[in-house]
This record gives structure tokens, C-alpha cells and sequence, in this order.
């Protein structure tokens, strides 16, 4: 085990923060301490931890796989929403990220403006994990790529395609690309198609990351269909949403243009009927539930680097 003494808190805000080699280092302490939580070996990595999780918004898997994790890795956490606490009374983020940092060892937080993730993490001397804002999922996308790597090996020589709405999961993919080096061919309609923000990025990310609105041209030869729901959190236009987004539904057929062996990815929760088919969610090609799994050794790996721990 490798430990340092930390300076500055190591955040994990965004998958752009990082090079190549770092999130590699992270990849592959997931899949160490994958292995060895199957023999029965759980390594006591944060015993005296405590991780305050501040959810201001719904979830199943990041709130289960933090808690869970930090429990296997010897620690402790705290389950917080923003309505139980003085953030409903308009104490300020950073006054808030000040207070706890006095508390806690470090905080995640699933909250939807990624400015108030920014200003949280600005003015905590402890750790902040991002679980979700409107603009990134960056540890959605750490489990992702552990799972690609375990069924079909490097990322880097992989075709991804993503079909469906512009979103936090996809920005996450896109900044992934880019250090990575796979290609990544996006089809969304132009209607919910990428902000400004997620644009600059696409652009920033070089030739390997292609934008289009044909779901067809998008699968075409790709290795991995990666697919979200068409209403994420936040979003005011379901109606709207279900009918433009219609055309993007990943079923069989769409499936079929992609390689033979492809894979399904979905972060779930699913909307069956959707944005993806029961026969290709339940089918041989998809890996959801292994990607759900997933996010918990990927936290993990991701809590021992917020520690100062590399290796282990
Ligand atoms: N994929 C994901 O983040 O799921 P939850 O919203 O259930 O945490
Ligand atoms: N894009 C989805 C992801 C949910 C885990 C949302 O933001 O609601």
C-alpha cells in the first residue's frame, strides 16, 4: 500500500482533471480489489473514514455502492439529502463544504449544478466526489470502461457509439474518449442534441469523437451501443422528449448493425420501452448489470485515490 500526505485534497469532479495514466491507475486497483473482495479478501484501506454522501437528488446505485464500498474498505459514511440540512435554509454551499471538512474525510455529492459542485469543492479541505451533476457522471463512466475492458480488453481500440440523448453520461464519455483514445460516434437528434459546454468539449476531444443525428450510421461497425434514458433528472419536456427521441430507441435492428459481438451499456434506471427494448436490455449482448456491479469497485478504487492510496 502507497500512501501520501496530501497537500491539497484530491476532488474527483470530472473525468477532464485527469491524464490517462492516473485514471488507468485507478482502473486497475478497481479490478485488484475486485478480485480479491471474490476470494473473501477486504482489504482494510479506510478504517476510520468517514464519507458524508449528500444526495439532492433520487438514486439506487451510486447511494448503495459508496455506502457499501466504504463499509468493505473499513469506513464509515453518513447519508445526507440537502432537505434535512441547512441547505434548505439557504446556508451556502461553500459554507456548508467549510463545516464538514471540520467533520468528515471526505463528501460526495449528487447534485444537479455542476457550479454548486464546483463551489462545495472550492471550500472543502477534504474531498469531494462527484455523483452526478447535470453536466457529468464521471464515475458512471469509470464503471463503464471496467467493464468494457473486462469483456472485450483496451478501451483504447474500441468503436463506441452513443445513440439517444445529449447528457451528463455522455459528456463523461466524451472527456473518456479523449484521453483514451477510442473512437466515439454520437447520434442525437439536433433538438437534444449537446450545449455549448458539452460542444467545446466534443470539438476539444479531436478527430476520434464524432457528432451526427443517424442512430444507423452512428452503430456501424461499433463494439460497444451505449444508450440513457431520454428524461434525466432535471429535464421539464418528457412529452417532447418521447417523441423526438422515438427514432433513437435501441432494439434489435439497430443492434444488428453493430459488430457481431457488441456490447449493450446502459447506466440505468432503464425505461423499457424507450430508449432500449426488453429483448436487447435482456438479451445476450447487454452487460448492465455487470456495469451496475461495477460501480462499486470502480468507487472503491476511486475513494482510495481520494486518500492518497495508488496501489494496494
Ligand atoms: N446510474 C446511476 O447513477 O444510478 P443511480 O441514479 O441509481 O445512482
Ligand atoms: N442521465 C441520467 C443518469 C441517471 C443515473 C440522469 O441524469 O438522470
Amino acid at each position: 500500500m502507497t500512501a501520501h500526505t496530501l497537500a491539497q485534497p484530491r476532488h474527483f469532479l470530472s473525468l477532464q482533471d485527469f491524464s490517462a495514466e492516473t485514471l488507468r491507475q485507478i482502473l486497475d486497483l478497481a479490478a485488484e480489489l475486485k478480485v480479491r473482495l471474490r476470494r473473501g479478501d477486504r482489504p482494510q484501506l479506510l478504517t476510520d473514514k468517514v464519507l458524508a454522501m449528500i444526495f439532492e437528488r433520487e438514486s439506487t446505485r451510486t447511494r448503495v455502492s459508496f455506502d457499501v464500498g466504504m463499509r468493505q474498505l473499513g469506513g464509515q459514511t453518513l447519508m445526507l439529502t440537502g432537505a434535512e440540512m441547512q441547505l434548505a435554509r439557504e446556508e451556502t454551499l461553500a459554507d456548508t463544504a467549510r463545516v464538514m471538512s471540520r467533520y468528515v474525510d471526505a463528501i460526495m455529492i449528487r447534485i444537479l449544478d455542476n457550479d454548486d459542485l464546483l463551489e462545495l469543492a472550492g471550500a472543502s479541505s477534504v474531498p469531494v466526489i462527484n455523483g452526478l451533476t447535470r453536466r457529468t457522471h464521471p464515475c458512471q463512466v469509470m464503471a463503464d470502461i471496467m467493464t468494457y475492458e473486462e469483456h472485450r480488453g483496451p478501451i483504447g481500440e474500441a468503436k463506441v457509439a452513443w445513440v439517444g440523448d445529449s447528457n451528463n453520461v455522455l459528456a463523461s464519455w466524451v472527456h473518456a474518449s479523449k484521453l483514451f483514445g477510442n473512437s466515439l460516434s454520437i447520434a442525437c437528434p439536433d433538438e437534444f442534441g449537446p450545449d455549448q459546454a458539452l460542444l467545446a468539449d466534443i470539438r476539444g476531444a479531436g478527430a476520434n469523437v464524432t457528432l451526427g443525428e443517424d442512430p444507423h450510421q452512428a452503430v456501424r461497425a461499433a463494439d460497444l451501443v451505449i444508450t440513457d434514458t431520454w428524461v434525466s433528472m432535471g429535464d421539464t419536456d418528457p412529452g417532447l422528449r418521447r417523441k423526438v427521441l422515438k427514432p433513437y430507441r435501441v432494439d434489435t435492428n439497430l443492434m444488428a448493425r453493430a459488430n457481431g459481438g457488441a456490447l449493450f451499456m446502459h447506466c440505468l434506471p432503464a425505461h423499457r420501452g424507450d430508449e432500449v427494448t426488453d429483448e436487447v436490455i435482456d438479451g445476450p449482448q447487454s452487460v448492465v448489470f455487470d456495469e451496475a456491479e461495477n460501480r462499486l469497485h470502480a468507487q472503491k478504487a476511486i475513494l482510495c485515490w481520494v486518500f492518497g492510496i495508488d496501489t494496494v
